[in-house]
């Protein structure tokens, strides 16, 4: 902050909470301090009673003993922050000279009087604190005594609404002046009046500005200090654009607040009612207790857009109320989900956190899974649906024409931050309860700009795809994620993105965030993809439903083809030929519904808990079994696995099966290399299935898995070690050095320890099933992340047989 830019006197016009609070917050920070103040609203260590007294001073309104008139005034102090050659000082002019008194007397301003006029000289900052309807005729007192202010003299307010005050001050001044800037700090409480001054009241909060074009833009930077320096964010914005966020964000609410307590004031009961009121009555009516002639001001003056708001609201009661009336209990939930989930969305803002963090926060600070050794694998079960059709039914859902039914979606945090990120984009969707999620599509050309960037949490599904359909849009958009997620390479889509065109800003390295230029013609490229990624491959053909011509990707091996399957079942054809599919931009997405199957890569943590536990008998229901994802089948059959594929169908354009697999002794394979981009997410599980092979497995040609959640490869010989599990690691793979020939038995493979599971969901969930074969326990920390693929993994783990503990930590 450049100490020229701050006011040297700053003269309050209207001592009440909110001009109260700016005086305690700028004592606070230091300004205008007397020499010996040291602390608080700059009172002196050694006051002892009466206004304002310092030292000395015996009588009057806080006068020293060298002051002369009005309440407390002093002359040419020179220390104090910002002070330029005369000392800072905060003036304040109420209509109550008892306002004016206290605030001297807690040491909030300097001096002050009744009259505006008598205050002005030299003054080169004023703000406005009044109420709303009382700003036209302070602006006109102002108007007349302007010549005694200072020559650079800024004018600001605090209004909570401002077009009102934009008319007024028109009135007043016959013109808007160039050296008024229009604010609003958007904090406050339900107190009135200087005694609940608070200088903490704006740390943190925003102060909105609307500066005009003909606002002198020093003027704006001046105000932006002022507010800086009481600890607040500044923000800016038009005048109209203020007046309708307010009238929803703030004035409807204090509407309903008011309404309420008014009307169950007026019942005849109404002491017994108030009596039983409890926590949500509190919390709802908080604001009832604010200053009403504040209030009536604020509906007068923005009368048009809180009507608005109203109607909006008096629809939105009605819509539920013919729910609550026709007992209609699938709307209801709709409209709480709906509500609950942007609930703790504007939690995660006020906090800025993000919306997965904050649900991440709720249960955990670290977790910790502590896995007793041995367990018996029985039983039937339904893993949760597919991560990766369940991000793709949303977006396709969602630039489709219609609406879009989805059943089986997961609920984990990575699908959720998908869906979370389209409702920024303006698409109402409904869920998800219980898998079932409904997305009304808004059409190709149909989302919103959202308000802020996109945070996709861990998922690099969502940030990849993302990154095509976004590139396509008219609106700048900024993806960004976890500390997991910044570190994994976006070159990958950002390169061949701007072969078509797009423009894309990424961070040092290709990493994220991204930062994505809307308004870009995109034009169909022939891509031959460096490395098997169905991420890369499906962000290319989003991005190409945008482009001009034609958008033909190669892949070096098949990788999973959801995203070709679900653009073919919602009408848009995706051709292939070998190696190599196309589309053509421009087309139109119908709305189909989507019955998501169970994830083959949840389930893969059961099937390795099932092929490495003597005894074990397991069903996995309703398994996805896409040709592109089965690796882990082909693998865990070639190493001698049980396993049977029981009630084959297709559903949805996907198949599905029941896997059922019973305990076989497994042997150590040597991968075939063409099951690699097949298996792709399911070695972290195989390894431990190979540690319990007999002999060695060989993995080689899977570098990609470096660049996962956490680099894979290193993650899993680490923890295999931390077993006693021999192995050796390659640039592009691993050897692990199973079970000795002979050493049969039912008796452990390795023993027990603590593993660092780097925050990597599947590293966790692989280290417990791990233990079913372990001497000794086995301590996984850091596993919170198992949320963003696999929520229930802990109750389905002990329901078949593991003894798994959960242990939380604050951290
Ligand atoms: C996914 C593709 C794979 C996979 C990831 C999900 C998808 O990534 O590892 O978990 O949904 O397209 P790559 O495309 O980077 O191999």
């Amino acid at each position: 902050m450049a100490r020229r830019d701050l006011p040297s006197r700053v003269l309050i016009v209207g001592l009440g909470l909110i001009g109260g609070s700016l005086a305690a917050a700028l004592r606070a920070a230091g300004f205008g301090a007397a020499e010996g103040r040291t602390a608080g609203f700059g009172a002196a260590e050694d006051r002892t009673a009466g206004f304002g007294a310092a030292e000395g001073r015996t009588a009057g309104f806080g006068a020293a003993e060298d002051r002369t008139a009005g309440f407390g005034a002093a002359e040419d102090r020179t220390a104090g922050f910002g002070a330029a050659e005369k000392r800072a000082e905060i003036l304040a002019c109420d209509p109550d000279a008892e306002e004016i008194a206290r605030g001297v007397e807690l040491g909030l301003i300097d001096r002050g009087d009744t009259r505006l006029t008598s205050l002005l000289d030299g003054v080169d900052l004023v703000v406005l604190a009044v109420p709303v309807l009382a700003m036209r005729e302070v602006m006109a007192e102002l108007a007349a005594g302007l010549g005694r202010a200072a020559a650079n003299l800024v004018i600001t307010d605090v209004g909570s609404t401002k077009g009102a005050i934009r008319e007024a001050a028109v009135a007043a001044f016959g013109e808007l002046p160039a050296n008024l800037v229009l604010g609003h700090p958007i904090a406050g409480s339900e107190k009135s009046g200087v005694a609940a001054a608070n200088p903490e009241l704006y740390a943190g909060h925003k102060v909105i500005l609307t500066p005009e074009p003909g606002t002198d833009s020093d003027a704006v930077a001046r105000v932006r200090v002022l507010w800086e320096t009481a600890g607040a964010e500044v923000l800016e914005m038009d005048v109209e654009r203020h007046d309708e966020v307010l009238a929803r964000t703030s004035h409807l609410p204090h509407l309903l607040a008011f309404s309420l307590v008014d009307t169950l004031a007026r019942q005849d009961e109404r002491l017994e009612i108030f009596r039983y009121a409890a926590g949500g009555f509190r919390d709802f009516t908080r604001i009832a207790g604010s200053d009403p002639v504040m209030w009536r001001d604020i509906f007068v003056a923005n009368r048009d857009a809180v009507l608005h708001a109203l109607d909006d609201f008096e629809d939105g009661v009605a819509r539920l109320r013919e729910a609550v009336e026709r007992g209609d209990t699938d709307a209801m939930l709709a409209t709480f989900d709906r509500a609950s989930h942007a609930r703790h969305y504007f939690d995660s803002l006020l906090n800025q956190t993000s919306y997965q963090a904050e649900y991440q926060m709720q249960a955990q600070d670290q977790l910790r899974y502590r896995v007793s050794p041995g367990g018996g694998v029985s039983g039937r079960i339904r893993v949760p649906g597919d991560k990766s059709i369940s991000h793709r039914s949303i977006m396709l859902g969602a630039l489709a024409e219609g609406v879009t039914e989805v059943s089986g979606f997961l609920e984990g945090e990575d699908s959720l931050a998908t869906l979370q990120a389209f409702r920024e984009m303006g698409v109402a969707i409904e869920g998800p309860h219980q898998g079932r999620v409904t997305v009304h599509g808004v059409g190709l050309h149909g989302l919103k700009a959202p308000a802020g960037p996109l945070y996709v949490g861990n998922a690099g599904t969502a940030m990849r795809l993302f990154a095509g359909l976004l590139a396509g849009q008219a609106f700048d958009t900024e993806l960004t994620g976890d500390v997991s997620l910044t570190k994994r390479p976006m070159g990958r889509v950002a390169d061949p993105l701007r072969e078509m065109g797009a423009v894309i800003e990424t961070a040092e390295g290709g990493r994220p965030p991204l930062r994505i230029k809307g308004g870009q013609p995109l034009k169909g490229i022939d891509y031959d993809m460096p490395m098997a990624s169905a991420q890369v491959k499906s962000c290319l053909l989003l991005a190409g439903l945008y482009a001009e011509g034609e958008t033909r990707v190669r892949e070096p091996a098949p990788t999973r083809d959801h995203t070709e399957r679900m653009l073919n079942g919602f009408g848009y054809k995706v051709e292939r030929q070998g190696d190599t599919c196309w589309l053509q931009g421009g087309g139109e997405l119908a709305a189909a519904p989507i019955d998501v199957p169970s994830d083959i890569s949840s389930a893969t943590f059961f099937l390795v808990a099932a092929a490495i536990t003597p005894g074990a008998d397991l069903v996995l229901e309703h398994v996805g079994i896409n040709p592109t994802r089965i690796g882990v089948i082909n693998i865990l059959q070639q190493m001698g696995a049980d396993l049977r594929l029981e009630n084959q169908r297709e559903v949805g354009g996907e198949p599905v099966a029941d896997l059922h697999i019973r305990y076989a002794p497994l042997k150590g394979i040597d991968i075939p290399v063409d099951q690699v981009p097949l298996a792709i997410d399911e070695f972290p599980a195989l390894f431990v299935a190979a540690a319990n092979a007999e002999g060695t497995t060989r993995l080689r040609e899977a570098a990609e898995l470096r660049v996962k959640e956490s680099d894979r490869l290193k993650a899993m010989a680490d923890g295999l070690a931390v077993l006693g599990v021999e192995n050796r690691l390659y640039e592009d793979g691993i050897d692990i050095v199973g079970r000795a020939e002979g050493q049969g038995g039912d008796g452990p493979s390795y023993g027990g320890g603590r593993i660092d599971s780097l925050g990597d969901h599947r590293i966790a969930m692989a280290f417990s099933v791990a233990a079913l074969r372990a001497s000794d326990e086995i301590v996984i920390d850091d596993c919170a992340n198992v949320a963003t693929s696999f929520p229930g993994f802990v109750t389905l783990a002990r329901r078949v047989g593991l003894s798994l503990e959960e242990e939380r930590e604050a951290s």
